[in-house]
Protein backbone atom coordinates (compact mmCIF):
# COMPACT_ATOMS: atom_id res chain seq x y z
CA UNK A 1 0.00 0.00 0.00
CA UNK A 2 1.80 3.40 -0.99
CA UNK A 3 0.63 6.29 1.37
CA UNK A 4 1.93 9.85 -0.16
CA UNK A 5 1.92 13.16 2.82
CA UNK A 6 -1.04 14.77 2.78
CA UNK A 7 -0.97 18.32 1.94
CA UNK A 8 -3.55 21.47 1.45
CA UNK A 9 -6.01 18.31 1.13
CA UNK A 10 -4.36 16.19 -1.89
CA UNK A 11 -2.28 13.26 -1.48
CA UNK A 12 1.48 13.85 -2.77
CA UNK A 13 4.11 11.23 -3.36
CA UNK A 14 7.79 11.50 -2.96
CA UNK A 15 10.83 10.48 -4.60
CA UNK A 16 12.11 9.01 -1.60
CA UNK A 17 10.21 6.41 0.21
CA UNK A 18 10.45 3.96 2.80
CA UNK A 19 9.33 0.49 4.11
CA UNK A 20 7.07 -0.22 6.56
CA UNK A 21 6.84 -4.16 8.32
CA UNK A 22 4.59 -5.12 10.75
CA UNK A 23 6.40 -5.81 14.23
CA UNK A 24 4.58 -9.15 15.16
CA UNK A 25 4.34 -10.58 11.83
CA UNK A 26 7.41 -8.90 9.88
CA UNK A 27 5.54 -8.62 6.59
CA UNK A 28 5.91 -5.43 4.71
CA UNK A 29 2.36 -3.69 4.95
CA UNK A 30 3.17 0.06 3.57
CA UNK A 31 5.30 2.13 1.48
CA UNK A 32 5.58 5.46 2.76
CA UNK A 33 6.09 9.03 1.65
CA UNK A 34 9.72 10.62 2.94
CA UNK A 35 9.45 14.30 3.04
CA UNK A 36 12.19 16.68 2.49
CA UNK A 37 12.48 19.91 3.58
CA UNK A 38 10.90 21.98 0.89
CA UNK A 39 7.63 19.50 1.45
CA UNK A 40 7.32 20.66 4.72
CA UNK A 41 7.47 24.27 4.23
CA UNK A 42 5.16 23.97 1.70
CA UNK A 43 2.46 22.12 4.17
CA UNK A 44 3.11 24.76 6.71
CA UNK A 45 2.70 27.17 3.94
CA UNK A 46 -0.93 25.56 3.13
CA UNK A 47 -1.60 25.61 7.13
CA UNK A 48 -0.44 29.57 7.56
CA UNK A 49 -3.28 30.10 4.50
CA UNK A 50 -5.71 27.80 6.12
CA UNK A 51 -5.11 29.56 9.64
CA UNK A 52 -7.10 32.66 8.50
CA UNK A 53 -10.21 30.58 7.47
CA UNK A 54 -10.03 28.66 10.87
CA UNK A 55 -9.71 31.59 13.06
CA UNK A 56 -13.07 33.02 10.92
CA UNK A 57 -15.27 29.87 11.76
CA UNK A 58 -17.31 29.80 14.88
CA UNK A 59 -17.22 27.60 17.79
CA UNK A 60 -21.02 26.03 16.70
CA UNK A 61 -18.57 25.25 13.38
CA UNK A 62 -15.56 23.89 14.64
CA UNK A 63 -17.78 21.63 16.87
CA UNK A 64 -19.65 20.29 14.11
CA UNK A 65 -16.51 19.35 12.53
CA UNK A 66 -15.36 17.70 15.37
CA UNK A 67 -18.51 16.07 16.38
CA UNK A 68 -18.62 14.52 12.48
CA UNK A 69 -14.80 13.25 13.16
CA UNK A 70 -15.95 11.54 16.23
CA UNK A 71 -19.16 9.88 14.20
CA UNK A 72 -16.75 9.01 11.10
CA UNK A 73 -14.51 6.99 13.91
CA UNK A 74 -17.06 5.31 15.24
CA UNK A 75 -18.24 4.27 11.81
CA UNK A 76 -15.00 2.95 10.93
CA UNK A 77 -13.99 1.56 14.53
CA UNK A 78 -13.07 -1.92 12.90
CA UNK A 79 -10.62 -0.33 10.74
CA UNK A 80 -9.39 2.03 12.64
CA UNK A 81 -8.58 -0.33 15.37
CA UNK A 82 -6.69 -3.01 12.56
CA UNK A 83 -4.81 -0.39 11.14
CA UNK A 84 -3.07 0.13 14.85
CA UNK A 85 -2.96 -3.81 15.61
CA UNK A 86 -1.01 -4.20 12.47
CA UNK A 87 1.10 -0.95 12.55
CA UNK A 88 1.91 -1.02 15.91
CA UNK A 89 1.57 -4.56 16.98
CA UNK A 90 -1.34 -3.24 19.57
CA UNK A 91 -3.34 -6.15 20.70
CA UNK A 92 -6.80 -5.88 18.90
CA UNK A 93 -8.61 -5.85 22.08
CA UNK A 94 -6.32 -2.59 22.81
CA UNK A 95 -6.94 -1.15 19.62
CA UNK A 96 -10.35 -1.12 19.97
CA UNK A 97 -10.34 0.68 23.49
CA UNK A 98 -7.67 3.71 22.35
CA UNK A 99 -10.43 4.30 19.01
CA UNK A 100 -13.70 4.32 21.71
CA UNK A 101 -11.22 6.87 23.31
CA UNK A 102 -10.17 8.63 20.38
CA UNK A 103 -13.78 9.28 20.00
CA UNK A 104 -14.29 10.33 23.31
CA UNK A 105 -11.39 12.79 22.82
CA UNK A 106 -12.92 14.18 19.67
CA UNK A 107 -16.20 14.72 21.37
CA UNK A 108 -14.60 16.49 24.38
CA UNK A 109 -12.96 18.86 21.65
CA UNK A 110 -16.39 18.92 20.23
CA UNK A 111 -17.89 20.45 23.57
CA UNK A 112 -14.69 22.28 24.06
CA UNK A 113 -14.76 24.31 21.55
CA UNK A 114 -17.70 25.91 22.51
CA UNK A 115 -16.84 26.35 26.13
CA UNK A 116 -13.42 28.50 25.65
CA UNK A 117 -14.04 31.40 27.30
CA UNK A 118 -11.67 34.44 29.17
CA UNK A 119 -12.63 36.06 32.06
CA UNK A 120 -14.06 39.24 33.85
CA UNK A 121 -11.27 40.90 35.72
CA UNK A 122 -12.39 42.85 38.43
CA UNK A 123 -10.38 46.04 37.73
CA UNK A 124 -12.10 48.29 40.75
CA UNK A 125 -9.82 46.18 42.78
CA UNK A 126 -7.19 48.51 42.31
CA UNK A 127 -7.15 52.25 43.12
CA UNK A 128 -6.50 53.09 39.71
CA UNK A 129 -8.64 50.41 37.69
CA UNK A 130 -11.80 52.47 38.67
CA UNK A 131 -14.07 52.96 35.80
CA UNK A 132 -12.54 50.31 34.02
CA UNK A 133 -14.42 47.25 32.73
CA UNK A 134 -11.83 44.68 31.94
CA UNK A 135 -11.89 41.12 29.73
CA UNK A 136 -9.82 38.65 28.42
CA UNK A 137 -10.33 36.95 25.57
CA UNK A 138 -8.84 33.32 24.10
CA UNK A 139 -7.26 33.47 20.38
CA UNK A 140 -5.96 30.60 18.44
CA UNK A 141 -2.02 30.94 18.09
CA UNK A 142 -2.47 30.21 13.67
CA UNK A 143 0.00 27.04 12.74
CA UNK A 144 0.69 24.02 15.32
CA UNK A 145 3.29 21.66 14.91
CA UNK A 146 2.84 18.24 16.08
CA UNK A 147 5.29 15.20 16.65
CA UNK A 148 3.52 12.36 18.27
CA UNK A 149 5.04 8.87 19.36
CA UNK A 150 4.25 5.40 17.67
CA UNK A 151 2.48 3.50 21.37
CA UNK A 152 -1.11 5.71 20.89
CA UNK A 153 -1.04 6.04 16.91
CA UNK A 154 -4.80 7.67 17.13
CA UNK A 155 -5.09 9.20 20.27
CA UNK A 156 -2.25 10.48 21.27
CA UNK A 157 -2.66 12.62 17.77
CA UNK A 158 -6.15 13.24 18.87
CA UNK A 159 -4.42 14.71 21.90
CA UNK A 160 -3.04 17.41 19.23
CA UNK A 161 -5.62 17.63 16.58
CA UNK A 162 -8.84 17.57 18.79
CA UNK A 163 -7.63 20.47 21.10
CA UNK A 164 -5.92 22.23 18.00
CA UNK A 165 -8.78 22.26 15.63
CA UNK A 166 -11.38 23.16 18.47
CA UNK A 167 -8.98 26.16 19.44
CA UNK A 168 -9.04 27.42 15.52
CA UNK A 169 -5.53 26.69 15.06
CA UNK A 170 -4.43 24.68 12.10
CA UNK A 171 -1.91 21.95 12.49
CA UNK A 172 1.04 19.89 10.75
CA UNK A 173 1.38 16.49 11.61
CA UNK A 174 4.06 14.63 11.71
CA UNK A 175 3.25 11.01 12.96
CA UNK A 176 6.00 8.06 14.07
CA UNK A 177 6.81 6.77 10.63
CA UNK A 178 5.95 2.84 12.43
CA UNK A 179 2.40 4.17 12.96
CA UNK A 180 1.65 6.85 10.68
CA UNK A 181 -0.73 4.66 8.50
CA UNK A 182 -3.52 5.69 11.18
CA UNK A 183 -2.50 9.61 10.94
CA UNK A 184 -2.69 9.42 7.35
CA UNK A 185 -6.64 7.21 7.79
CA UNK A 186 -7.49 10.30 10.35
CA UNK A 187 -6.22 12.35 6.49
CA UNK A 188 -9.15 10.30 4.70
CA UNK A 189 -11.48 10.76 7.51
CA UNK A 190 -11.27 14.55 8.01
CA UNK A 191 -11.27 15.09 4.17
CA UNK A 192 -14.94 14.07 4.58
CA UNK A 193 -15.83 16.68 6.80
CA UNK A 194 -16.03 20.49 6.69
CA UNK A 195 -12.89 21.43 7.54
CA UNK A 196 -11.03 23.86 5.24
CA UNK A 197 -8.73 22.26 3.04
CA UNK A 198 -5.14 23.00 4.50
CA UNK A 199 -6.40 23.16 8.02
CA UNK A 200 -4.88 19.81 8.61
CA UNK A 201 -1.24 18.32 7.10
CA UNK A 202 0.47 15.24 7.47
CA UNK A 203 4.48 14.91 6.75
CA UNK A 204 5.75 11.53 6.99
CA UNK A 205 9.48 10.58 6.85
CA UNK A 206 12.70 11.60 9.11
CA UNK A 207 12.11 13.35 12.41
CA UNK A 208 14.94 15.46 12.60
CA UNK A 209 14.56 16.90 8.84
CA UNK A 210 10.50 17.40 9.49
CA UNK A 211 11.70 18.65 13.31
CA UNK A 212 14.34 21.28 11.91
CA UNK A 213 11.87 22.58 9.80
CA UNK A 214 9.20 22.95 12.23
CA UNK A 215 12.14 24.88 14.48
CA UNK A 216 13.16 27.16 11.47
CA UNK A 217 9.66 28.16 10.32
CA UNK A 218 8.24 31.85 11.55
CA UNK A 219 4.56 30.48 10.99
CA UNK A 220 4.97 27.76 13.79
CA UNK A 221 3.94 29.33 16.27
CA UNK A 222 3.92 26.02 18.98
CA UNK A 223 5.21 22.45 19.06
CA UNK A 224 3.43 19.95 20.54
CA UNK A 225 5.75 16.92 21.13
CA UNK A 226 4.90 13.47 22.61
CA UNK A 227 8.18 10.96 22.47
CA UNK A 228 11.59 10.78 24.70
CA UNK A 229 12.97 13.34 27.07
CA UNK A 230 16.40 14.02 24.63
CA UNK A 231 14.39 15.12 21.85
CA UNK A 232 12.15 17.11 23.72
CA UNK A 233 14.62 18.64 25.74
CA UNK A 234 16.82 19.56 21.95
CA UNK A 235 13.17 20.71 20.71
CA UNK A 236 12.71 23.22 23.78
CA UNK A 237 16.66 24.68 23.82
CA UNK A 238 15.92 25.46 20.30
CA UNK A 239 12.54 26.62 19.74
CA UNK A 240 13.17 30.13 20.74
CA UNK A 241 10.09 32.30 21.59
CA UNK A 242 7.60 29.36 19.97
CA UNK A 243 5.35 27.87 22.70
CA UNK A 244 6.53 24.13 23.66
CA UNK A 245 4.55 21.73 25.10
CA UNK A 246 6.60 18.28 26.17
CA UNK A 247 5.05 15.18 26.80
CA UNK A 248 8.03 12.71 27.61
CA UNK A 249 8.53 9.23 29.67
CA UNK A 250 8.49 8.31 33.20
CA UNK A 251 9.36 4.99 35.26
CA UNK A 252 5.88 5.10 36.51
CA UNK A 253 5.10 3.38 40.17
CA UNK A 254 2.35 2.56 42.64
CA UNK A 255 2.52 1.71 46.56
CA UNK A 256 0.59 -1.06 48.21
CA UNK A 257 -0.53 -0.68 51.62
CA UNK A 258 -2.01 -2.88 54.23
CA UNK A 259 -4.91 -3.44 54.46
CA UNK A 260 -5.34 -3.85 50.65
CA UNK A 261 -7.04 -6.74 49.13
CA UNK A 262 -4.53 -7.83 46.44
CA UNK A 263 -6.82 -10.25 44.60
CA UNK A 264 -9.13 -6.70 44.17
CA UNK A 265 -6.10 -5.04 42.74
CA UNK A 266 -4.28 -7.46 40.61
CA UNK A 267 -5.84 -7.27 37.02
CA UNK A 268 -5.39 -3.75 37.32
CA UNK A 269 -1.43 -4.25 37.69
CA UNK A 270 -1.49 -6.89 35.49
CA UNK A 271 -3.08 -4.55 32.73
CA UNK A 272 -0.52 -1.25 34.08
CA UNK A 273 2.28 -3.38 33.61
CA UNK A 274 1.58 -5.20 30.73
CA UNK A 275 -1.03 -3.57 28.34
CA UNK A 276 0.57 -2.70 24.81
CA UNK A 277 3.82 -4.60 26.21
CA UNK A 278 4.45 -2.03 28.29
CA UNK A 279 4.88 0.78 26.06
CA UNK A 280 3.09 3.29 27.75
CA UNK A 281 4.46 6.54 29.28
CA UNK A 282 2.29 5.86 32.17
CA UNK A 283 2.76 2.21 32.40
CA UNK A 284 3.01 0.78 35.89
CA UNK A 285 7.21 -0.11 36.05
CA UNK A 286 7.65 0.22 39.77
CA UNK A 287 5.73 -1.47 42.93
CA UNK A 288 6.11 -1.15 46.29
CA UNK A 289 4.55 -3.48 48.47
CA UNK A 290 4.42 -3.63 52.09
CA UNK A 291 6.80 -6.26 53.74
CA UNK A 292 3.55 -8.06 55.61
CA UNK A 293 1.80 -8.71 51.55
CA UNK A 294 5.49 -9.45 49.64
CA UNK A 295 4.82 -12.78 48.98
CA UNK A 296 1.07 -13.30 48.57
CA UNK A 297 1.66 -10.62 46.17
CA UNK A 298 4.75 -12.03 44.41
CA UNK A 299 2.31 -15.77 44.01
CA UNK A 300 -0.39 -13.70 43.51
CA UNK A 301 0.97 -11.59 40.55
CA UNK A 302 2.92 -14.44 39.13
CA UNK A 303 -0.43 -16.84 38.80
CA UNK A 304 -1.74 -13.80 37.01
CA UNK A 305 0.97 -13.06 34.67
CA UNK A 306 0.94 -17.01 33.43
CA UNK A 307 -2.50 -16.75 32.31
CA UNK A 308 -1.50 -13.88 29.99
CA UNK A 309 -2.12 -14.90 26.17
CA UNK A 310 1.01 -14.24 23.72
CA UNK A 311 0.35 -14.28 20.09
CA UNK A 312 -0.86 -12.52 16.83
CA UNK A 313 -1.69 -8.60 18.04
CA UNK A 314 -4.83 -9.22 15.31
CA UNK A 315 -6.34 -12.11 17.14
CA UNK A 316 -9.00 -10.87 20.20
CA UNK A 317 -8.01 -13.23 22.15
CA UNK A 318 -3.93 -12.01 22.72
CA UNK A 319 -2.98 -9.78 25.57
CA UNK A 320 1.10 -9.70 25.19
CA UNK A 321 2.52 -9.56 21.70
CA UNK A 322 5.92 -8.48 19.95
CA UNK A 323 7.50 -5.27 20.99
CA UNK A 324 7.56 -2.47 18.42
CA UNK A 325 10.97 -3.22 16.96
CA UNK A 326 13.11 -5.68 17.62
CA UNK A 327 16.17 -3.50 18.90
CA UNK A 328 13.71 -1.98 21.11
CA UNK A 329 13.25 -6.32 22.71
CA UNK A 330 17.03 -6.68 22.72
CA UNK A 331 17.43 -3.31 24.63
CA UNK A 332 15.08 -4.30 27.02
CA UNK A 333 16.49 -7.78 27.64
CA UNK A 334 20.15 -6.41 28.16
CA UNK A 335 18.26 -4.27 30.72
CA UNK A 336 17.03 -7.18 32.35
CA UNK A 337 20.42 -9.10 32.67
CA UNK A 338 22.28 -5.88 33.75
CA UNK A 339 19.19 -5.66 36.56
CA UNK A 340 20.15 -9.35 37.66
CA UNK A 341 24.03 -9.29 37.85
CA UNK A 342 23.19 -6.18 40.10
CA UNK A 343 21.27 -8.39 42.11
CA UNK A 344 17.59 -8.50 41.43
CA UNK A 345 15.73 -11.70 41.25
CA UNK A 346 13.89 -12.65 37.86
CA UNK A 347 10.40 -13.94 38.72
CA UNK A 348 9.68 -14.94 35.33
CA UNK A 349 10.22 -14.27 32.01
CA UNK A 350 13.15 -12.45 31.03
CA UNK A 351 13.78 -14.38 27.72
CA UNK A 352 12.11 -14.32 24.13
CA UNK A 353 10.09 -16.93 23.11
CA UNK A 354 8.53 -16.81 19.45
CA UNK A 355 10.02 -13.25 18.86
CA UNK A 356 8.16 -11.94 21.52
CA UNK A 357 9.19 -10.71 25.29
CA UNK A 358 7.51 -12.61 28.01
CA UNK A 359 6.09 -10.61 30.27
CA UNK A 360 8.81 -10.08 33.18
CA UNK A 361 8.63 -9.54 36.54
CA UNK A 362 11.81 -9.02 39.24
CA UNK A 363 12.19 -8.41 42.56
CA UNK A 364 14.62 -6.68 44.72
CA UNK A 365 16.28 -4.64 41.87
CA UNK A 366 18.46 -2.14 43.08
CA UNK A 367 18.02 1.82 42.58
CA UNK A 368 20.74 2.07 40.26
CA UNK A 369 19.53 -0.79 38.00
CA UNK A 370 18.40 1.01 34.40
CA UNK A 371 14.96 -0.97 34.61
CA UNK A 372 14.34 1.06 38.04
CA UNK A 373 15.47 4.34 37.45
CA UNK A 374 14.95 4.58 33.67
CA UNK A 375 12.18 3.77 31.30
CA UNK A 376 11.77 0.37 30.14
CA UNK A 377 9.05 1.41 27.90
CA UNK A 378 8.70 -2.52 28.08
CA UNK A 379 6.72 -5.56 29.33
CA UNK A 380 8.44 -5.37 32.69
CA UNK A 381 7.71 -4.36 36.10
CA UNK A 382 9.69 -4.69 39.25
CA UNK A 383 8.17 -5.18 43.02
CA UNK A 384 10.36 -4.37 46.00
CA UNK A 385 9.69 -4.64 49.91
CA UNK A 386 9.29 -1.55 51.50
CA UNK A 387 8.75 -1.60 55.52
CA UNK A 388 6.70 1.54 55.62
CA UNK A 389 4.91 4.37 52.81
CA UNK A 390 7.55 6.44 53.99
CA UNK A 391 10.25 4.25 52.68
CA UNK A 392 7.87 3.72 49.91
CA UNK A 393 7.66 7.55 48.75
CA UNK A 394 11.59 8.14 49.22
CA UNK A 395 11.82 5.60 46.70
CA UNK A 396 9.16 6.70 44.13
CA UNK A 397 10.44 10.51 44.03
CA UNK A 398 14.37 9.14 43.92
CA UNK A 399 13.66 9.34 39.82
CA UNK A 400 14.10 12.27 37.12
CA UNK A 401 10.79 11.53 35.90
CA UNK A 402 7.75 12.40 37.59
CA UNK A 403 3.95 11.79 35.56
CA UNK A 404 1.82 9.79 37.31
CA UNK A 405 1.39 7.42 41.07
CA UNK A 406 -0.24 5.05 42.49
CA UNK A 407 -0.99 4.46 45.88
CA UNK A 408 -3.75 1.25 47.34
CA UNK A 409 -4.50 2.50 50.94
CA UNK A 410 -7.56 1.86 53.13
CA UNK A 411 -6.23 4.72 55.44
CA UNK A 412 -7.12 8.51 53.92
CA UNK A 413 -4.67 9.97 56.41
CA UNK A 414 -1.81 8.05 54.02
CA UNK A 415 -3.23 8.84 50.68
CA UNK A 416 -3.54 12.51 51.75
CA UNK A 417 -0.40 12.12 52.45
CA UNK A 418 0.85 10.66 49.89
CA UNK A 419 -0.83 13.42 47.22
CA UNK A 420 1.38 15.87 49.12
CA UNK A 421 4.36 14.00 48.95
CA UNK A 422 4.85 12.29 45.32
CA UNK A 423 6.89 14.33 43.09
CA UNK A 424 4.55 14.16 40.16
CA UNK A 425 1.89 15.75 37.78
CA UNK A 426 -1.07 13.26 38.57
CA UNK A 427 -1.34 10.84 41.51
CA UNK A 428 -3.73 8.36 41.72
CA UNK A 429 -5.58 7.19 44.95
CA UNK A 430 -6.71 3.16 44.73
CA UNK A 431 -5.44 2.98 41.25
CA UNK A 432 -2.54 2.63 39.03
CA UNK A 433 -0.45 5.54 37.48
CA UNK A 434 -1.58 4.17 34.20
CA UNK A 435 -4.76 5.67 34.53
CA UNK A 436 -5.86 8.16 32.02
CA UNK A 437 -9.35 9.26 30.99
CA UNK A 438 -9.01 11.82 28.38
CA UNK A 439 -10.23 14.98 29.51
CA UNK A 440 -8.45 15.18 32.65
CA UNK A 441 -5.52 16.97 32.82
CA UNK A 442 -2.11 14.86 31.60
CA UNK A 443 1.65 15.74 32.10
CA UNK A 444 4.50 15.66 34.04
CA UNK A 445 7.03 17.11 36.11
CA UNK A 446 11.10 17.35 36.50
CA UNK A 447 12.15 14.87 33.05
CA UNK A 448 8.54 13.56 32.17
CA UNK A 449 7.98 17.57 30.56
CA UNK A 450 6.10 20.71 30.68
CA UNK A 451 2.61 21.94 30.14
CA UNK A 452 -0.54 19.90 30.12
CA UNK A 453 -2.78 17.96 27.83
CA UNK A 454 -6.13 16.69 28.17
CA UNK A 455 -8.39 18.42 25.82
CA UNK A 456 -9.62 21.84 27.73
CA UNK A 457 -5.69 22.03 29.13
CA UNK A 458 -4.13 21.59 25.53
CA UNK A 459 -6.77 24.54 24.04
CA UNK A 460 -5.13 26.60 26.95
CA UNK A 461 -1.38 25.62 25.80
CA UNK A 462 -3.09 26.54 22.34
CA UNK A 463 -4.41 29.61 22.06
CA UNK A 464 -3.24 33.33 23.80
CA UNK A 465 -4.67 35.23 26.16
CA UNK A 466 -5.75 38.70 24.76
CA UNK A 467 -6.77 41.75 27.18
CA UNK A 468 -9.36 44.04 26.74
CA UNK A 469 -9.94 46.72 28.92
CA UNK A 470 -12.20 49.37 28.89
CA UNK A 471 -12.27 53.15 30.45
CA UNK A 472 -15.86 53.80 30.80
CA UNK A 473 -15.40 57.69 32.06
CA UNK A 474 -14.37 58.75 28.10
C1 LIG B 1 1.10 7.93 26.88
O1 LIG B 1 1.73 6.89 26.64
O2 LIG B 1 1.63 9.01 27.15
C2 LIG B 1 -0.40 7.96 26.86
C3 LIG B 1 -1.03 7.08 27.82
C4 LIG B 1 -2.53 7.10 27.66
O3 LIG B 1 -3.07 8.00 27.02
O4 LIG B 1 -3.18 6.21 28.20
Amino acid sequence: MKKGLWIDGKWQWTEETVAIYAPYSKEQIAELAVATETDVERAIASAQKAAVQMAALTAYERATILAQLADLFAEHRERAARIIALECAKPLKYAYVEIDRTIETYKFAAEEAKRLTGEMIPMDASKSGAGRLAYTMREPLGVIAAITPFNFPQNLVAHKVGPALAAGNTIVLKPATQTALSALFLAELLAQTALPAGAFQVVTGQGKVVGDVFLAHPAVKMITFTGSPAVGLSLRNRAGLKKVTLELGSNSGVIIDEGVALDTIMERIVMGAFSNQGQVCISLQRIYVKEALFTDFIEQLQAKVAQLQLGDPLDVATDVTAMIAESEQQRALTWIEEAIAEGAQLITGGRMENGMLLPTVLTGVSAHSRVACEEIFAPVVIVNAVSTIEEAIIAMNDSHYGLQAGIFTPSIQTAFAATKQLQVGGVMINDIPTYRVDHMPYGGVKDSGTGREGVKYAMEEMTEMKLVVWNQRL
